[in-house]
C-alpha cells in the first residue's frame, strides 16, 4: 500500500469545522509562514472533514495564475459545479517545490494584472449563485489570499467577494489563508475590502513530536532504515521545524541513501545560509507579498 506522507492535524480540523458548524465564525483567517503547511492544511485536513460533513468545497489558489486571480475563481467554481467530488480524487503526492523553484515561478510570471471585466464578473455571480442554490453549505478555501492586495487591479474582485459573500453568509463559510501578515493586514484594513474585518484570526500551529513520529514510520516503510525520534526532532529544530524542509531531507536520504538525519538537516540549513538563499528569497517573497 502506498504510504501517506500526509501528517493530519486532526485536532485543529475539528476546532475549525464546529466553529463553522455552529456559526462562531463565518470566516477564518490562517497564517503562516510559506512551507509550514497551510496549503496541506486546507487541502487535506479540512476541505476532506468539509465534505464529511456535507458541504460543497470550493478551492481557490491565487498563485496559480498571478496576473488573472478572477479567472482562477471562476475555473474553482465550476469544477465545484461540475465535479461534487472533486477532491476525493485528489493526488496524494505532492511533491514539494524547492525554494528556488519557487522564487523562479515568481519571477517569471510577473505580467501586467488583469482587472476583471464586467462579463467575467457577471458569469462569477452567475456560478456563485447557481453552486448556492443547489448546496446547503459552500466551504470557500481562498489560499494566498493577500495576492489581492498586490494590486489595484483587483480590488473590484475584492469588491465582488466582499458583495456576494455578504449577501449569502447563511451559506457560506470562508476561509482564508495567506503568508504574509502585511499583506493580509494590507488587504484587511482597507476601506473597500472590509469583509475581511469580519474574519477571526489564528496562526497555524507550529507541528510537533507527533508529526516527527509520522515521518520516522514513513521513512520507516519507505526505506527500511530509521531515525530516532531525538535525531528526528533535533533535525527539525535545525529546519527551524519548517515542515517543507524535514519533508525535503528525508527524500533527499531515501534517495542517496543516507542514514543521518540531522547530518542532513544541516547541510541542507548550511547550504541555504551559505548561498544566503533563505533569508534573500524570504525577503523577496515577503516584499511581493
Ligand atoms: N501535515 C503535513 N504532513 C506532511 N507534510 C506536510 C504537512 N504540512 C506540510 N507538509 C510538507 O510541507 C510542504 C509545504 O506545505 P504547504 O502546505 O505547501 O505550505 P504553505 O502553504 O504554508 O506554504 C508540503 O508540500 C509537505 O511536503
Ligand atoms: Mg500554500
Amino acid at each position: 500500500m502506498a504510504i501517506d506522507w500526509h501528517y493530519p492535524r486532526t485536532d485543529l480540523t475539528e476546532r475549525l469545522m464546529s466553529a463553522f458548524d455552529q456559526r462562531v465564525v463565518e470566516a477564518l483567517t490562517l497564517f503562516a509562514p510559506r512551507g509550514m503547511g497551510k496549503t496541506e492544511f486546507v487541502r487535506y485536513d479540512l476541505i476532506p472533514e468539509a465534505g464529511k460533513r456535507g458541504y460543497v468545497p470550493v478551492y481557490v489558489n491565487f498563485r496559480d495564475k498571478r496576473d488573472d486571480p478572477a479567472s482562477v475563481l471562476l475555473a474553482a467554481l465550476r469544477t465545484a459545479l461540475s465535479d461534487r467530488n472533486w477532491w476525493r480524487r485528489r493526488q496524494r503526492v505532492v511533491k514539494a517545490a524547492s525554494l528556488d523553484e519557487v522564487e523562479s515561478a515568481v519571477l517569471a510570471t510577473e505580467s501586467p494584472a488583469i482587472a476583471p471585466d464586467s462579463t467575467m464578473l457577471v458569469e462569477l455571480r452567475a456560478h456563485f449563485l447557481e453552486l448556492i442554490q443547489n448546496n446547503d453549505r459552500i466551504l470557500l478555501c481562498i489560499d494566498e489570499v493577500q495576492h489581492l492586495a498586490s494590486s489595484r487591479a483587483f480590488e473590484n474582485l475584492v469588491f465582488f467577494l466582499r458583495t456576494i459573500l455578504d449577501e449569502n453568509r447563511d451559506k457560506v463559510r470562508t476561509i482564508y489563508a495567506g503568508a504574509s501578515r502585511d499583506g493580509l493586514r494590507n488587504l484587511f484594513c482597507r476601506r473597500k475590502a472590509a469583509l475581511f474585518q469580519s474574519s477571526s484570526q489564528i496562526e497555524l500551529p507550529t507541528l510537533g513530536s507527533g508529526f516527527i513520529e509520522h515521518m520516522r514510520s514513513s521513512f520507516q516503510q519507505a526505506s527500511g532504515r530509521d531515525f530516532s525520534h531525538r535525531e528526528g526532532n533535533k533535525a527539525f529544530d535545525l529546519l527551524n521545524r519548517v515542515p517543507k524542509e524535514l519533508r525535503l531531507v528525508i527524500e533527499k536520504m531515501i534517495l542517496s541513501g543516507a542514514d543521518d538525519i540531522v547530518n542532513e538537516a544541516a547541510v541542507l540549513s548550511e547550504g541555504q545560509l551559505e548561498r544566503g538563499d533563505y533569508e534573500k528569497v524570504w525577503k523577496r517573497l515577503k516584499g511581493l507579498d
